[in-house]
């Protein structure tokens, strides 16, 4: 594996993530810019990583470093991407080990950027971004939040922890080409919260696993992704834009403006079917006498709302649903398949310690062109795939 570290003050935090990939047991050969040597030195480099570390062409030329590393390379990640570095990449310019390198690398190759927010939103960087996208490139977005000095914004190297797990989900589909690439895609993932006051909510077990699962794979392939997260405690997945909301109108709303951009929807969120017709201002009281009736009203199905909307609007977007139901699984899912109106639904037996907060994860895949796939029991990751692999084979082809 080569890592390319960029000339941003980010360098420090990839500290951790060479540590990370050499803890797993890749052999990392770590190429910064001279640049990136200004902020973390060659030999805390050498060090982590157990190899020698050269910027420049003109070191060790008999063993032709600038070309053998990229070649020998099954994966390159350059963290932080620079605005610089990456518009040199875009060019095709290659003054020096890291830019060569990136010319004669075969392999996939993640580019992970960090910048300013003004930076990273020039109409430059955004070329150069889709230039190297459209060439095969993965290039995750930055994450917002706190950058160098007092400012906040998109603009954040993400957190090492994910930045491995990105690497890691792109080296595991080997030399294959990112298949999602150029498409947009939103997940909506964990469970509603139907407040009662302002203390208690109606919920559901839901972690959200499978559905940042779904966003992190469709990342590694290629895709934009926008991940709607209700109530959701997991760290934020590295290159995908987070919308945060709470209850199932606050989710259905989200949805209806995410979805207006999107190639693909994918709905793994567990929906409250109703909620409180009322939210009382202040934290209910015993009184001594027997409890008030919690009277409900029914929530918008969201799913078949997005699928009502698509008809509309005469779009072909591809809509997943999900589904858990406890018995009579495949009847009841294909019953709902019918009723909701989407493409594919995953259809997980739930309840026995299945499906919820678990790693793992088994499915029946309900195609509404008749197709049924069984997945079956393994890290949600791999379930996440092959239901990518099954939305790839039916999207429809690009215009372009
Ligand atoms: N869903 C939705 N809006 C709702 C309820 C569910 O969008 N109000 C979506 C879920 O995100 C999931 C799919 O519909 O993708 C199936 O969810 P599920 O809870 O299994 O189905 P329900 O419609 O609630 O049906 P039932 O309660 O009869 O099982």
């Amino acid at each position: 594996m080569v890592l390319g570290v960029g000339g941003g003050i980010a360098a420090y935090k990839v500290c951790e993530l060479l540590r990370r990939l050499t803890e797993s047991g890749h052999r990392v050969r770590v190429v910064p810019t001279a640049s990136a040597l200004r902020f973390v030195g060659e030999p805390t480099w050498a060090a982590l990583s157990g190899q020698p570390v050269e910027t420049g062409v003109w070191d060790q030329v008999h063993e032709v470093p600038h070309v053998r590393i990229g070649q020998s390379a099954d994966l390159v990640v350059v963290a932080p991407a620079t605005a610089d570095l990456m518009a040199k990449a875009a060019a095709g310019i290659a003054d020096d080990l890291l830019t060569n390198t990136l010319l004669t690398a075969r392999c996939p190759v993640v580019f992970a950027p960090a910048m300013h927010t003004e930076m990273w939103e020039h109409p430059a960087t955004q070329d150069n971004v889709a230039t190297l996208r459209s060439r095969g490139a993965i290039v995750l977005d930055p994450a917002v939040g706190r950058l160098t000095g007092v400012d906040t914004g998109r603009g954040r190297l993400p957190e090492p922890a994910e930045l491995f797990e990105a690497a890691r989900l792109v080296l595991r589909r080997g030399a294959t080409e990112p298949d999602l690439s150029g498409r947009r895609v939103v997940i909506s993932a964990g469970g509603t919260r139907e407040a009662i006051d302002p203390v208690r909510f109606i919920g559901n077990h839901s972690s959200g696993r499978q559905g940042y699962a779904l966003a992190r794979t469709a990342a590694a392939r290629g895709a934009d992704v926008t991940l709607v997260a209700a109530n959701v405690s997991l760290p934020d997945p590295a290159g995908v834009r987070l919308v945060r909301v709470s209850s199932a109108v606050e989710l259905a709303e989200a949805m209806e403006t995410e979805r207006e951009a999107a190639d693909i929807v994918v709905m793994t969120s567990a929906v409250a079917d109703f909620r409180p017709v009322t939210s009382a201002a202040s934290k209910i009281k015993k009184s001594g006498a027997a409890p008030a009736p919690i009277e409900l009203v029914e929530n918008p199905d969201i799913l078949a709302g997005l699928v009502t909307t698509r008809e509309r609007e005469g779009d072909d977007q591809t809509i997943v649903g999900f589904a858990a139901e406890t018995d009579d699984v495949i009847a009841n899912g294909r019953a709902k398949l019918a009723r909701k109106g989407c493409d594919l639904l995953v259809v997980n037996q739930v309840g026995g310690g299945r499906a919820f907060g678990t790693e793992d994860n088994q499915a029946t895949v309900l195609a509404a062109d008749g197709a049924v796939v069984d997945i079956p029991t393994g890290p949600k990751e791999d379930l996440a795939d092959r239901v990518w692999d099954l939305v790839v084979e039916r999207l429809p082809e690009r215009s372009s």
